[in-house]
């Protein structure tokens, strides 16, 4: 089984989210267990404050060391020693490679969720294995950048979803986006569902899902087209088409008055 347990001040709106749906089915059938826990549970003080004054000035309050480390400690004491993360903006961004690593090295994930200016560096310094952050911006808590490492990560698990096709075809699995998806009717609005999906021919189809799938990464993530491998035969004659068809498409556009 899984474990990702995720410390924070928001554990039941936490532990409500990841009980939901896919992961909650999969924790029903004990494939996956995700735990939130109260850090404030863990203060010796009445008022359960976990946060105080920054030393050295300056705006806002810091989390304390200590509640984080006796939640952590009760953690790793209950259910033994877990790969430790501290979800921050100062952290390296996270992607689907390293979801992929996550479950493939660790069985077991503690995810630390801060607020305010952030949390006690002594704390980092002695538990945390590596900060991960989801992107280039700044939110108020750790909440959702846990709630998306723990989901993207549990979702890879096998059994969590019900065929490895569900994610092997995904954007990002393969360094590619995803072609686009259509579902019934065939004629919406005026439009229509692409006929090659409508044909049955799967091999077909796989090839205009590829072509596709090469012609959205090149057009919207240069950073990542640039580093796929689409030296095969079957790949190059896929690109003269793309490039065929965008040709045809501006001298279309240049014709309409
Ligand atoms: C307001 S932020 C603290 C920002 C911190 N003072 C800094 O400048 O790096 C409060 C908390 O939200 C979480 N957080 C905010 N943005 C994040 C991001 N992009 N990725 C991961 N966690 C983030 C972290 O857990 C952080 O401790």
């Amino acid at each position: 089984m899984y474990q990702i347990d995720i410390m924070t001040l928001f554990d039941e709106t936490v532990g409500d989210m990841m009980n939901e749906s896919i992961l909650g089915r999969a924790q029903e059938r004990d494939i996956l267990r995700i735990e939130a826990h109260q850090i404030r549970d863990y203060t010796l003080n009445k008022q359960k404050q976990v946060d105080n004054y920054p030393y050295g000035g300056g705006h806002g309050a810091v989390m304390q060391a200590d509640p984080l480390y006796q939640c952590w400690k009760h953690i790793t004491d209950t259910y033994g020693p877990g790969h430790t993360i501290y979800l921050s903006p100062a952290g390296v961004t996270f992607t689907e490679q390293h979801a992929k690593r996550l479950l493939h090295d660790y069985d077991h994930l503690i995810l630390v969720c801060g607020h305010y200016e952030g949390i006690d560096e002594r704390f980092i310094e002695e538990c945390v294995d590596e900060e991960i952050s989801i992107g280039d911006f700044v939110l108020t808590g750790g909440e959702l950048p846990a709630m998306v490492v723990a989901d993207a990560v549990a979702r890879l698990v096998p059994g969590v979803l019900s065929d490895p096709e569900c994610f092997e075809e995904e954007s990002h699995w393969n360094g590619l986006l995803e072609y686009p998806q259509y579902s019934r009717p065939e004629e919406w609005h005026g439009r229509k569902v692409p006929p090659i999906l409508l044909s049955g021919h799967h091999a077909n189809i796989a090839r205009w899902r590829r072509k596709e799938a090469i012609r959205r990464t090149r057009a919207r993530r240069p950073d990542l087209y640039e580093k796929l491998d689409l030296s095969s035969k079957a790949d190059q004659k896929l690109l003269r088409e793309i490039e065929q068809e965008d040709l045809t498409e501006k001298d279309a556009s240049l014709q309409t008055p």
